[in-house]
């Protein structure tokens, strides 16, 4: 008997959890986030199911007949900093349950069901959001993404040859090759489903978003000795660009945060010279995206004129506007809801795979924090409701 949801839950819940604030580090190719994959392979093996691991670590799970086109689910197990338990490891194990779910059902797929764990999705080691599916769409090479470094400066072309086993031949993934359909279940990242009293929901659109990079150049000096009016002071382009940000976004609709900062000496009694912080931008249009950025860009080469400082903005990762393919879950009675927050569902929809999601209700309406949260009793709903999805694509 394969573990049902509440073991699956159980087993995941202590891996990469803190013991100060709860919350939950599985950053790529840690210890805590190859223990998750090992218990995929766990998983896939208690239900006899043949895992498929490419050269990037994203892995499959697969059932059914496997000369034939292939649906997907699942979603990634790798956390934000300090995350929530649910922000993909809820996609992963509903698909699993699901999955069992069919089996109990007597459900002979016509199409091979693949659950999916795609690798570093929320972009916290690498920077890069997304860069699983990435590099399995192909949307970005891996001669680009093997250069990329973590905060201690080791390239992902080293981790990755050191852990994933079936390194990387010829730069590319086969993972994805006969997929036409890819359905992720996801905890809500806000509190629609709460006011509505609904249990599930499905997502008509991604918002385009990127990340973009700040780099503020000024110059080193003495905290006391040097007069205010001689300074270069990169923090206060820095502070003011920050400001400027959240205000055009407030005015307009839009999202804009600067979560990520990184100031070089970093010390108390010396002005800085050099700050470097990452904008995250979202906006319910590619158009409204591009007028943001440029008017944040903007305010801060104005405001490093008037600090003695210099600016550049550097894009890392942008995604444009997605829509899910409604005739994957038409005739269902849940609602329907936007979302702002990235998915590896909106990057495998960009590459030509028609592709939807499901949210389960989040009772906090927080999400990226560890008061992420949904009840048992709606998980379990989210699960019958991907099984009714994936029996409509795969069913006989
Ligand atoms: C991922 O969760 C994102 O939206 O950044
Ligand atoms: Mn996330
Ligand atoms: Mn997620």
């Amino acid at each position: 008997m394969p573990d049902d949801l509440e073991q699956m839950w159980a087993d995941l819940a202590p891996v990469g959890r803190s013991a100060v604030s709860g919350g939950y580090f599985r950053q790529p190719f840690l210890d805590a986030e190859r223990e998750l994959a090992a218990w995929f392979v766990e998983q896939a093996a208690a239900r006899g199911l043949a895992v498929e691991t490419d050269g990037f670590g994203n892995q499959v799970a697969w059932w059914g007949p496997p000369d034939h086109d292939a649906v997907l689910t699942g979603s990634h197990l790798d956390s934000v900093l300090d995350g929530g338990a649910y922000d993909g490891p809820l996609g992963v194990v509903s698909a699993f349950a699901a999955l069992d779910l069919l089996r109990e059902r007597g459900v002979v797929p016509r199409r091979r069901v693949g659950v999916a764990a795609f690798v570093e999705e929320e972009g916290s080691r690498f920077g890069q959001a997304c860069l699983g599916s990435r590099l399995a769409t192909g949307a970005i090479s891996w001669e680009t993404a093997r250069a990329l470094r973590d905060r201690d400066g080791v390239a992902l072309g080293d981790v990755v040859e050191g852990v994933v086993e079936g390194v990387v031949e010829g730069g590319s993934s086969t993972l994805l090759a006969g997929v036409s359909a890819y359905v992720e279940l996801h905890v809500e990242q806000g509190r629609d489903l709460v006011d509505r009293g609904e249990p599930v929901g499905v997502a008509s659109e991604i918002w385009p978003h990127g990340r973009w990079r700040l780099d503020v150049t000024g110059e080193a000096n003495h905290a006391g000795s040097t007069r205010m009016e001689d300074r270069s002071d990169p923090m206060l382009t820095y502070a003011m660009t920050a400001l400027a940000a959240n205000k055009r976004a407030r005015l307009t609709g839009q999202r804009a945060t600067f979560g990520r900062v990184e100031v070089t000496p970093n010390g108390t009694n010396a002005i800085a010279s050099r700050v470097t912080a990452w904008l995250d931008a979202r906006a319910s249009t590619d158009q409204a995206l591009a007028d943001l950025v440029a008017t944040v860009e903007r305010q801060a080469v104005e405001r490093a004129g008037r600090d003695g400082t210099s600016v550049a903005l550097t894009a890392e990762s942008v995604s444009a506007a997605v829509a899910f393919d409604p005739a994957l879950t038409a005739g269902r009675p849940w609602p329907v809801l936007p979302t702002q927050a990235g998915h590896d569902a909106g990057i495998l929809s960009a590459a030509g795979i028609p592709s939807a999601m499901l949210f389960v209700r989040n009772p906090t309406g927080v999400s990226h924090s560890p008061a992420e949260h949904a009840e048992t009793a709606d998980c379990l709903a989210g699960v019958v409701a991907l099984a009714d999805v994936l029996e409509g694509l795969v069913g006989r």
